[in-house]
């Protein structure tokens, strides 16, 4: 029964028709965020730190199975450094899932900590609209040169999208 329910709301998730699975009984209301919306828009995003970032999406035109996402992140997160300027993202996410994984080396024109954050994670449909859930690890070097990750989890909201318009006349 959970299964079908998880793969009932996926079904709804990329906006195709639910269809009432045998055995299930529970009604549900589901909503239907439309995933394509998000993905075929540069979007903004903001984490529970206010650190900010903003995501391109792609299809990888070797195997559309897979998204490559790029992008700016703006650390602002309370105790660590390299705050308050951009430093790119890129990352990978399945186009027919949820998942999603996207990195940033710090180092920029400004500063660099000599450290790398992973994050993996999913997109959800929450009544705070669409969210990457993650989990993410920081690789860095210690102030005696040792090599050490740190681990937590940083939940990213969209908060905004900017679809882009074709200039040509018949689009
Ligand atoms: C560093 O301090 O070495 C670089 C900045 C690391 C910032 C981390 S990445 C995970 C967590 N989420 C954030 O938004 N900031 C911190």
């Amino acid at each position: 029964m959970k299964k079908h329910i998880r793969y009932g709301l996926m079904l709804a998730v990329f906006n195709l028709p639910v269809i009432a699975f045998a055995g299930d009984t529970t009604e549900m209301a589901v909503e239907k965020p439309d995933f394509k919306s998000v993905t075929a828009a540069a979007t903004s995003w903001k984490n529970q730190s206010g650190s900010t970032m903003s995501l391109d999406f792609a299809v990888d035109p070797s195997n559309p199975n897979i998204g490559i996402v790029t992008g700016s992140y703006i650390n602002n997160a309370a105790g660590y450094a390299c705050q308050g300027t951009p430093y790119p993202v890129t990352g990978r996410y399945y186009t027919n899932n949820l998942a999603i994984s996207f990195n940033a080396v710090w180092s920029n024109a400004y500063a660099n900590c000599q450290s790398v954050t992973g994050w993996t994670g999913y997109f959800a449909y929450t009544s705070s609209g669409w969210q990457i859930v993650t989990n993410w690890n920081l690789a860095y070097e210690t102030g005696s040169g040792q090599m050490t990750i740190a681990s937590g989890a940083d939940t990213f909201t969209m908060t905004g999208t900017t679809t882009y318009k074709s200039l040509k006349a018949e689009d």
